[in-house]
Formats: C-alpha cells, sequence, structure tokens
C-alpha cells in the first residue's frame, strides 16, 4: 500500500479566531488554547498579529504571547501577522520567527484593513517581506479578499493573480489566497487556483477559507484537486475579521481533517485533541462552537469513550 500523500495545516484560531470576539481572551487562554492544538498534532500556528491595539484589542498581548509560545513549543512553527514594518520590528523583538504580511486585493479593503491604497499596500508588503527576509524569517503573504470584496464585489482575477506574482517575486516563501469573507464556490476555486499554478508554484500557494456560506470544505475539495497541499483553518470555526462586514469563521479544523483523512490524505492531526480544543475556546468564549461536524464527532468520541470502559470491565 502506497503512503498517504501529506497535507499541510496551519490553525489560525489564536489570531483570525480571537481577533473579532466579544469576550476577551487573556493571554493565559491563548497559551492554553495553542497548547492544545500542539497536543493535536498541530504543527504551524498562526498566534496573533502585530497590529495597532486600538485597531484589534484582542490582540494586544502579542508581544508578551509571543515569547512564552517559543520557549514553550520551539519545535512549533508560530506565525504572526504584520501589517507593516512597524509590526514586523515588534514582532522580531518578541522573538518571532515567521511573520504574514496582509494585502488584500482591492483598493477600499486595503483602506479599510490596514489604512492604506492598493498601491501602498503592495509596497509595505514587498518592503515587509524583504526585512523579514534579512531578519532570517520565514514568510508568509495573504492575498485578501482574493474571491470577492465586501465593499467592491467580484475581485478581477488578473489583480489576484498580479499581486500573487509580485508576492511570488518577493520571495514570500507561502503566498495564502484568502476568502476572507467566504463567498467563493469550488468552481471559482477551481478557476482561480488554475490561473495561480501559471504565476506561483503550487507547493508556495496555500489557501484560506471561510465558510459564510457553508461552501468551506467543498472549496477546500477543489483547492485539494488543484493541487494545493496548504491550508488555513481555525479549531471549532471560530474567526473573522473584524474589517470586512459579514464575514463568519474560517472552514473548522476539525472538518478539514476529517475531510481530508477520510479521502486518503494524512494530516498528522488527531479530532479528539481538536474536540478538546474547541471545548476549550467554548468555555472561554462562552458560546457553542463547531464546523459543520461537531455532533457527529462528538457522538463518535462519546461512543468510542463508552466502548473502551465496557472492554476494560470486561478485562477486569
Ligand atoms: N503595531 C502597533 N502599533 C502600530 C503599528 C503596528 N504594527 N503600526 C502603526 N502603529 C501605531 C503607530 O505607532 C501610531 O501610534 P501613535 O498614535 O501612538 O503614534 C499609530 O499606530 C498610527 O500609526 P500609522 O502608521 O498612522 O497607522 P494607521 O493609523 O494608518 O494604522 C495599521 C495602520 C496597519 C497600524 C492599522 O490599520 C491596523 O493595525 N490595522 C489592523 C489590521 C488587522 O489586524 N486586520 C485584521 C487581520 S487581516
Ligand atoms: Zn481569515
Amino acid at each position: 500500500m502506497s503512503a498517504k500523500e501529506a497535507i499541510h495545516i496551519t490553525d489560525v484560531a489564536p489570531r483570525d479566531g480571537l481577533q473579532n470576539q466579544a469576550v476577551h481572551v487573556g493571554t493565559a487562554g491563548k497559551l492554553r488554547l495553542i497548547e492544545l492544538l500542539v497536543e493535536a498534532g498541530l504543527k504551524s500556528i498562526e498566534a496573533t498579529s502585530f497590529v495597532s491595539p486600538k485597531a484589534v484589542p484582542q490582540m494586544a498581548d502579542a508581544a508578551d504571547l509571543v515569547p512564552q509560545v517559543q520557549v514553550r513549543f520551539p519545535a512549533l512553527r508560530t506565525s504572526v501577522l504584520v501589517p507593516n514594518l512597524k509590526g514586523l520590528e515588534r514582532a522580531h523583538t518578541a522573538g518571532a520567527k515567521e511573520v504574514a504580511v496582509v494585502l488584500s486585493a482591492t483598493e477600499t479593503m486595503n483602506r479599510r484593513n490596514i489604512n492604506m491604497g492598493l498601491a501602498q499596500a503592495t509596497e509595505v508588503s514587498e518592503q515587509t517581506l524583504a526585512a523579514a527576509r534579512a531578519l532570517g524569517l520565514r514568510t508568509r503573504a495573504y492575498i485578501a479578499v482574493a474571491f470577492d470584496c465586501p465593499f467592491e464585489g467580484e475581485t478581477p482575477l488578473d489583480d489576484v493573480l498580479r499581486l500573487a506574482a509580485r508576492m511570488h517575486a518577493a520571495a514570500a516563501d507561502e503566498i495564502v489566497i484568502a476568502d476572507t469573507i467566504g463567498s467563493a464556490s469550488p468552481a471559482q476555486v477551481k478557476e482561480r487556483f488554475a490561473a495561480l499554478c501559471g504565476v506561483v508554484p503550487i507547493e508556495r500557494v496555500a489557501v484560506h477559507l471561510h465558510d459564510t456560506r457553508g461552501m468551506a470544505v467543498a472549496n477546500a475539495w477543489a483547492a485539494l484537486e488543484a493541487g494545493v497541499r496548504r491550508f488555513d483553518s481555525s479549531v471549532g470555526g471560530i474567526g473573522g475579521c473584524p474589517f470586512a462586514p459579514g464575514a463568519a469563521g474560517n472552514v473548522a479544523t476539525e472538518d478539514l481533517v476529517l475531510m481530508a483523512e477520510r479521502s486518503g490524505f494524512s494530516t498528522g492531526i488527531s479530532l479528539d485533541g481538536l474536540l478538546a480544543a474547541v471545548d476549550f475556546a467554548q468555555e472561554e468564549l462562552q458560546r457553542s462552537l463547531g464546523g459543520r461536524a461537531i455532533t457527529w464527532l462528538r457522538r463518535q468520541r462519546d461512543k468510542n469513550t463508552q466502548d473502551k470502559q465496557d472492554n476494560n470491565r470486561r478485562l477486569a
């Protein structure tokens, strides 16, 4: 039997998941969430963002959090979002080894998100990537609103291709194509990733999906079929951008893992481990969480626990 092909998952719950929550999660809670994700088998986590604390108060403790994560989980790929050189400088001072710049594919989204126009945001992203590389950091470049923009409608594919090529030329290790508002369809994913393959080597491309219209898992499958092997997701499906109205949470890590494993790919991630992280996040955020498969997954876990107890009783 041939070995299963691996896919690589970055859990973005501590950043994308928490940035827009009404309930404040403290540094200890974030560390515990990251610990549970590491225990579940995640090798890569987006831990926080070095943005203005006025713009995103939930991420104000980034400089405290990052050194603690690095010490406790030295083997983890800990990524942090940086919108500009100041963010990079703060991230580097905190000891971050991987940074993600965030470039939106439309004029208005860049202005709403990082207070720059598209041209300036592109240049600042390039400068930040170059400076990060000079510091020896690994880099990711988000292309946000790569399908639709909440302010400008459908994003022209040519703009996405041009920006992805610019970020590739700027030597970003990964180009993260983001469906920020969760509006993409599988057909659109198929079309856009086929075109992207012409400008960026597919090994460098990642996909970042939101589940606003319930199509995130179908879109992840379309990306898999297009050759993408790098995925962002968020445990419990928490997430959403405070500057992109109407966006729901990310594709849930547990849904993505279930789909990938059932389809013959290996993730190295334990579903029971993810459920423990969902349970913890629920307590912290004081509301029900979980992806589309959460009820079935919990039932499965309860059944396995019951079976084990019955077996032990029989053996005793
Ligand atoms: N981290 C912390 N503070 C920052 C910063 C950063 N990366 N970049 C700028 N600042 C500070 C400046 O030092 C300045 O502080 P002061 O008022 O005490 O002097 C203030 O923010 C304004 O600086 P300016 O360069 O004019 O920034 P701005 O007001 O144009 O805001 C961003 C630009 C990018 C900092 C802001 O829009 C932001 O943080 N956006 C968050 C984006 C985000 O997280 N979106 C969700 C994820 S995609
Ligand atoms: Zn997102």
